[in-house]
């Protein structure tokens, strides 16, 4: 799914920028300040609206301006037809987001750019709360199960239902036994799909990590958010005056965890920052490589300064894995002398500087 021109209008530092990115491996360089995450955050703003540095679209917009702007041109389907795609938002709340001439929805604009990111926060990932795990877990769900995205909204439908019954403190019980019966079968499809996405990526995962680190043993283990070794009824009504005590349900795929653990200890406790990056690094490029063995289709990987908590050696191994695979790739550094060594001569890349919110292609 490449993008192969990008124009980017009124993001932080950068006035207007437009350019022609490689299909496969982007360097963006420059000075702190200059714009580098910038140009990452505005790929992400063109694949989900919005920024991974903040919530609040005020701070991503340029200030004293009131509206952002991302145009491209994105070979959708990896045939070598471009088609345009454009995403606009103001501060007064409207996002505009067309493609090919048509208005589409959020869900429909994550799945035509399907995008990763690797920076500093997704050391969340293992640090984090399980909310970044789930994500982690529903972004491959979503781009693997049609149906993934339907089921989510009527599930969260119906906890939002029972919980709001569960905080009157009260609950009669023939309502409870409707709720429940649709908790639980919304429950369990969206846990058979969650387990079977992580048993499909746990291959890729231990390929790359292999490759990436070494015989660094890492495991992954699902945990779909109760005791699956009981009826999931039966725990639903044992916990219910705990629940109606709490005003929510404290069971069920909202509370879903990937547990990661080196030697049997947790990830987060155990590896370092270098091993850390790397493991997160592995674990997302495994869902780039399943996502493109399940539908043929390539990511855009977004690399917040790559070379950070990484040794020369490991940032090699990186970059030799990256042009292994068909993926495009943003990677911002300093100093492009950090990974200019490391590519095969007939590797696409291109170089770009950024100063002051200016990008020029250098090479
Ligand atoms: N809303 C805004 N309007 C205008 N400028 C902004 C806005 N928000 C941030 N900036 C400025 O944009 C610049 C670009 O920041 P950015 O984080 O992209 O730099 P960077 O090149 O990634 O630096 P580093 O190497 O330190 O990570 C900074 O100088 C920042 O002060
Ligand atoms: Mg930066």
């Amino acid at each position: 799914m490449p993008i192969r021109s990008l124009s980017v209008k009124k993001i932080r530092n950068i006035d207007a920028v437009s350019f022609e990115p490689s299909e496969r491996i982007n360097i963006i360089y420059g000075a702190n300040g200059s714009g580098k995450t910038t140009l990452l955050e505005s790929v992400h703003f063109l694949g989900l609206t919005r920024s991974f540095r903040t919530n609040q679209f005020r701070y991503l917009v340029t200030s004293s301006e009131r509206e952002s702007l991302v145009f491209s041109k994105i070979d959708a389907a990896g045939n070598g037809q471009l088609k345009p795609l454009g995403v606009s938002r103001g501060l007064d709340g409207d996002v505009a987001i067309r493609f090919n001439g048509n208005s589409i929805d959020l869900s429909e604009l994550a799945s035509l750019v399907p995008l990763q990111l690797i920076n500093t926060d997704t050391f969340e990932l293992l640090e984090g709360s399980p909310g970044t795990r789930r994500q982690f877990i529903d972004w491959g769900v979503f781009h693997s199960e049609p149906v993934f995205i339907q089921l989510w909204r009527a599930f969260k439908r119906v906890l939002q239902q029972r919980n709001s019954l569960l905080k009157c403190g009260k609950i009669d019980p023939v309502l409870r036994q409707v709720w429940d019966q649709e908790f639980i079968q919304y429950a369990e499809q969206l846990t058979s799909m969650r387990e079977h996405y992580i048993e499909q990526l746990k291959p890729d995962f231990e390929e790359i990590l292999l490759k990436l680190v070494g015989d660094l043993s890492i495991t992954l283990k699902f945990s779909a958010g109760w005791d699956q070794k009981r009826p999931l009824d039966e725990l639903l009504a044992e916990n219910l005056s705990r629940d109606l005590k709490q005003g929510f349900t404290s069971i069920g795929p909202q509370r879903a965890d990937l547990k990661v653990k080196s030697e049997g200890i947790s990830a987060a406790e155990r590896l370092s920052r270098g091993q850390k990056k790397l493991v997160v690094s592995a674990l997302k490029l495994a869902q780039g490589a399943l996502f493109h063995r399940l539908s043929n289709r390539a990511c855009v990987y977004l690399i917040d300064d790559l070379p950070s908590e990484l040794d020369k050696h490991h940032s090699r191994l990186f970059c030799e894995f990256l042009e292994q695979t068909n993926n495009q790739c943003f990677i911002t550094c300093v100093d492009p002398e950090s990974l200019s060594r490391f590519w095969e001569p007939d590797t696409a890349v291109a170089y770009f500087n950024i100063e002051a919110g200016q990008l020029v292609q250098t090479h």
